[in-house]
């Protein structure tokens, strides 16, 4: 028997930009609860909500001050448990975020370790003497900017920091500080909360001996500052396997839950977060679609690659995008964007859809004075920024695309096409990728060759992927055109098969003969 989170799919909102109930142009809460019949008619099973915790908002929510508690800009308690039983009414499963690896500098808990070398909570922190030269203990960067070390003058010691100096790194290997978290985990799911995405899981155990990571002899000026050096000792340390135990034996004391972990590594790295008894975390995120190149021969080694690393029992699950990554239409052109949820929604494995990407959505423009992100500001101009797959969901024409009301500002802009690219449009529109988007999940849903079945490449030629999702005597081909030319498919079996469903256009032709014809950018799902 599948599980929810095996079949489903997992829709995440980034909630400053979902639904502003309470027109401070700030999304909250009680609007998520407004848009759930949306979600609920989209066809997605679960949504993962980014934090909504107490923060100084330094890093926009990832800098929680209290763990166990609502900011007032979402709303309050009462929302959140209001929240939860709509969800779970509309037959929809709720994951928070838990941001394990680093607290806000204003959380309580860093106050008292900071306050002085001999406080209780001094070692629920990563504290550090200086080098001999009185600088930082060791090369260790933030992936801000910068050493992630910080001085602290009052008690003569650095702080590890593995983001902005305003998030340091708490220290796992002190078991009241990993009992304090983990009583975090099962406060929310006493209250109901289906399961957590962990916030950057696969860097929370550091080397223990604190060495020196090795430089990158590929980095050059220009690129990522973070990654002149390899990061060897940061992250994915041999012991992390211990730290996913952790979390599994306090979520396994519940009914039905789910851990997923936000994990940016290749497969063969990756599939170690599953546990070697499949005692870690049930869906390590897989982000390699995220920096694969669109191309269709690469994608097909790709998933090769992953299907045949993955554990026996582990089950998979495919990302194209999220609040941290430049939105997929806007990195592989609008063009391919239908093609892309085709994949996303048919490979085998639990897939995450970012929100807006339903509608194509862009990357929005935002000019210098609009950025927001502490990463653009800290290193401008090459891209790393995060604002522009953060823009308000557009919802109507109206201005501020029923966002937030007219006459606010919203905390970021509107995208420039939003009284043509909104829900409220496309949603009228049987061509639009919005209602493409719906009925590719209606058919993911009812289909279960493609929401549970076997995974088979076929052959295809260059700048094709073709690929069989098989359940019993139930099977599907997948058929992708990856480039902007027409192509031609060979069926693999003559008078193969029927078309179901074309990226292209709202009505599927009849199939004869042995050859498949794809137009420029299509997709065609084939019932055989
Ligand atoms: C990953 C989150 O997705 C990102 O938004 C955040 O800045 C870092 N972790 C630090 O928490």
């Amino acid at each position: 028997m599948n599980k929810w989170w095996q079949t489903g799919i997992v829709y995440q909102i980034y909630p400053r930009s979902f639904q502003d109930s309470n027109g401070d142009g700030v999304g909250d809460l009680p609007g998520i609860e407004q848009r759930l019949g949306y979600l609920h008619d989209l066809g997605i099973d679960a949504i993962w909500i980014s934090p909504i915790y107490p923060s100084p908002m330094a890093d926009f929510g990832y800098d929680v001050s209290n763990y166990t508690d609502i900011h007032p800009l979402f709303g309050t308690m009462a929302d959140m448990d209001r929240l939860m039983a709509a969800v779970h009414d509309h037959n929809l499963k709720l994951i928070l975020d838990f941001v394990p690896n680093h607290t806000s500098n204003e959380h309580p808990w860093f106050l008292e370790s900071r306050s002085s070398r001999d406080n209780p909570r001094r070692d629920w922190y990563i504290w550090r003497d200086p080098a001999p030269d009185g600088g930082p203990p060791n090369n260790w960067l933030s992936r801000f900017d910068g050493s992630a070390w910080e001085w602290d003058a009052q008690t003569g010691q650095y702080y590890l920091h593995s983001f902005l100096a305003e998030q340091p790194d708490v220290n796992w290997r002190n078991p009241e500080l990993r009992a304090a978290m983990l009583a975090v985990l099962r406060f929310w799911f006493e209250k109901g909360v289906d399961g957590f995405r962990i916030d950057v899981s696969y860097r929370t155990m550091k080397d223990a001996q604190f060495r020196d990571n090795p430089p990158n002899p590929n980095w050059r000026p220009g690129m990522d500052p973070a990654k002149q050096v390899i990061e060897t000792y940061t992250r994915n340390t041999p012991d992390i396997e211990q730290f996913n135990r952790w979390l599994r034996e306090v979520c396994d004391e519940y009914d039905d839950r789910v851990l997923i972990g936000e994990i940016n590594l290749p497969p063969h790295e990756l599939v170690l977060h599953y546990g070697r008894s499949l005692d870690g975390l049930h869906l390590p995120f897989n982000f390699n679609l995220l920096f694969t190149p669109w191309d269709a021969a690469i994608i097909h080694q790709l998933i090769e690659t992953y299907e045949n690393v993955l554990p026996e029992g582990a089950w998979p699950n495919w990302v194209l995008g999220n609040h941290d990554q430049h939105r997929i239409a806007s990195r592989i052109g609008p063009d391919q964007a239908r093609v892309a949820m085709m994949l996303l929604l048919t490979l085998r494995g639990t897939p995450t859809l970012y929100n807006g990407d339903e509608l194509g959505m862009l990357d929005g423009d935002i000019a210098p004075d609009q950025v927001q992100d502490p990463w653009e500001k800290r290193v401008p101009g090459l891209g790393l920024g995060r604002d522009p797959e953060r823009t308000p969901m557009p919802w109507t024409a109206a201005p501020n695309a029923g966002f937030c009301p007219p006459d606010v500002t919203p905390w970021l802009p509107l995208n420039a096409d939003a009284a043509a690219v909104n829900v409220a449009s496309q949603r009228t529109n049987p061509d639009s990728m919005l209602v493409f988007t719906e009925k590719l999940i209606q058919l993911r849903r009812e289909t279960a060759a493609l929401h549970h079945g076997t995974y088979q490449s076929l052959p295809a030629p260059n700048g094709m992927l073709a690929y069989e999702r098989r359940h019993g005597h139930q099977a599907r081909w997948i058929v992708l055109n990856m480039t902007g030319e027409p192509k031609t498919w060979a069926l693999p079996e003559r008078g193969g098969g029927t078309a179901v469903l074309l990226t292209t256009a709202s009505t599927v032709p009849t199939l004869t003969g042995d050859s498949l014809p794809l137009r420029p950018n299509e997709g065609v799902i084939l019932s055989v």
